[in-house]
């Protein structure tokens, strides 16, 4: 059994629903284009950067875009859309159960950190007034390489002063659940079993979710 002393989150999808945000912007552009991107679509772009995310969207629609001015200029505008979105969140949209759960491990001297692909995780974070609440974040805007590379969680792991092996990863996507794995964390998927199968354990959401059950995820 694997000790636990850190915990490590995915933002998007995990703390916040924001993954539905990053979906419509997608759709948005998809339809833009005249081709029909579906959240099945969207599964393989949690967790990727976003200009990796424009380019398997762009050939979900059999687009070829060689200029990188050009991609640029569409993720920048994907990026407004969905910063429309995140500027409006309020400390209302942290998932239910996450803020007492945080709270919780605070309390029994875990560590906490944030593990993000996003260049928008210190926004998101100042909007629900959790900006000076994790022990670590680590973003998109502090890597070289995002998941399912390990790189954004051993990063963590490093802030937190904390081996590898005793961290736990909560993530929403399978990109995720690949790179905490390629960390050597217990990796938790959060939401439906059937995008993470590759996790440790999965569970749907943190509404029944409390400090007690950490040893049980770990067996
Ligand atoms: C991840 C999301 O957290 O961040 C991805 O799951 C997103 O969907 C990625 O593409 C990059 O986000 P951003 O905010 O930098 O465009
Ligand atoms: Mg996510």
């Amino acid at each position: 059994m694997q000790e636990i002393k850190a915990v490590i989150f995915d933002l998007d999808g995990v703390v916040v629903d924001t993954a539905i945000f990053h979906y419509k912007a997608w759709k948005r552009l998809a339809d833009e284009y005249g081709f029909d991107f579906t959240p099945e679509h969207n599964e393989k772009l949690k967790g990727i950067s976003r200009l990796e995310s424009l380019d398997i969207l762009l050939s979900i629609g059999g687009i070829e875009i060689d200029s990188i001015d050009e991609r640029n200029r569409i993720a920048n505008l994907k990026n407004d859309w969905y910063r429309d979105y995140i500027l409006k969140m309020t400390p209302n949209d942290i998932l239910p159960g996450v803020k007492n759960f945080l709270i919780d491990l605070k309390n029994t001297n875990y560590k906490i950190a944030i593990g993000s692909s996003s260049k928008n995780a210190n926004t998101i974070l100042e909007r629900i007034g959790f900006d000076s609440f994790f022990d670590a974040v680590v973003d998109g805007l502090q890597i070289s390489k995002s998941k399912p590379d390990p790189e954004v969680f051993l990063k963590a792991a490093a802030k937190l002063n904390i081996n590898p092996e005793n961290c736990m990863v909560f993530e929403d996507a399978a990109a995720g659940i690949e790179a905490a794995k390629r960390a050597g964390m217990l990796a938790i998927g959060v939401g439906k079993y059937e995008h993470l199968s590759n996790a440790d354990k999965v569970i749907p959401d943190f509404s029944n979710m409390n400090v007690l059950m950490i040893d049980n995820l770990t067996k």
